[in-house]
């Protein structure tokens, strides 16, 4: 559904996406994972057809979008990271008045509009005023918004940044139904829990570039094997452990001691009976640890 090749953006001399490559198939979901300033919404803003680039190729369905935005745009939904609601309209006029770009007929927009009010839950707040939305309802409704041309392809710019845990569960919930209905998915998030729950594939970006493309599960198996073992940090634990696992990738992490053996299932178990290590406790690895293993602990602002 969407193929780059080279793809790059530039911002006067400064590089905001840096030559990446990436495939998306119909019907799965993908995701674009990575810290703020990794290049994840100029990448969107391209496929969505609004950002022109500066090198590269990228094309939606087959189509090219230096030459056929107009096409593109009808067969994408885009929930963009920023809330542009109207504020001077209600809920269901914000629907109706966005299905003018897509020269939708009226009476097919109202109807459109009840259904989507209804499918996002936001029934009760159909003629309320967008300021008197919660932030989760703002985001339900950016979604509902994004459903208005029926889309193939829908682009969600960190669809779930700052909301409580219900108002995620439950858009996560409506992103899978869109998945089950076909739609293809492309979101960005910074949530690593968010990325291993909907995306089928992601790709870590950082600084402009792709570092890892796959499947959440085979990522955490490929680059941080399947369990961690943490222990509270001492001298006498790192010995022990540098000396059991001389391999092993180890990092101290606040005051803990973590270590990725990649070992099958039960090894770590298995030590743990033999030697007594304060504070120590066995656990899944996740796309966590993958993505600080790949991108560093250091802080990007
Ligand atoms: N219009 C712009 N002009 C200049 N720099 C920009 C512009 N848009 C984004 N950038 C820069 O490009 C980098 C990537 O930004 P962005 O794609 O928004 O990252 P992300 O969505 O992953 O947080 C950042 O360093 C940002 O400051
Ligand atoms: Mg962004």
């Amino acid at each position: 559904m969407v193929k780059a090749e080279n793809l790059t953006k530039k911002f006067d001399g400064f590089t905001a996406v840096d030559g990446i490559d990436f495939e998306i198939y119909k019907g799965e979901n993908f995701g674009f994972l990575g810290p703020n300033g990794a290049g994840k919404t100029t990448t969107m803003r391209m496929i969505q057809t609004v950002s022109p680039l500066t090198q590269g190729k990228l094309t939606l369905a087959d189509m090219d979008v230096s030459e056929r935005d107009r096409e593109i745009k009808s067969i994408i939904g885009v929930a963009p990271q920023e809330d542009n609601l109207d504020p001077d309209f209600t809920v269901f006029e914000n629907l109706v008045v966005y299905a003018r770009y897509f020269d939708i007929a009226k009476e097919k927009a109202k109807t459109k509009a009840v259904e989507l009010i209804k499918f996002m839950q936001l029934e009760e707040k159909k003629d309320v005023t967008i300021t008197e939305l919660s932030g989760g309802m703002r985001r339900r409704l950016i979604l509902a918004r994004a459903l208005m041309n029926e889309p193939q392809i829908l682009v969600l710019d960190e669809p779930t940044t700052g909301l409580d845990p219900q108002a995620r569960h439950l858009i996560w919930a409506k992103i899978k139904d869109l998945q089950k209905q076909g739609v293809t998915v492309i979101l960005t998030t910074h949530y690593m829990d968010e990325a291993a729950q909907l995306c089928d594939r992601l790709t870590i970006m950082d600084r402009g570039n792709i570092i890892e493309t796959g499947k959440p599960a085979e990522l955490v198996k490929k680059h941080v094997g399947q369990e961690v073992l943490e222990v509270l940090n001492s001298e006498e634990s790192m010995t022990c452990l540098k000396n059991i696992f001389p391999d092993a990738r180890i990092d101290v992490v606040g005051d803990k001691i973590q270590l990725f053996a990649n070992k099958p299932r039960g090894v770590l178990a298995k030590i743990l009976e033999k030697n007594m290590f304060k504070g120590a406790s066995i656990r899944d690895s996740n796309l966590e640890d993958v993505f600080l293993k790949l991108a560093g602990r250091s802080l990007r602002d």
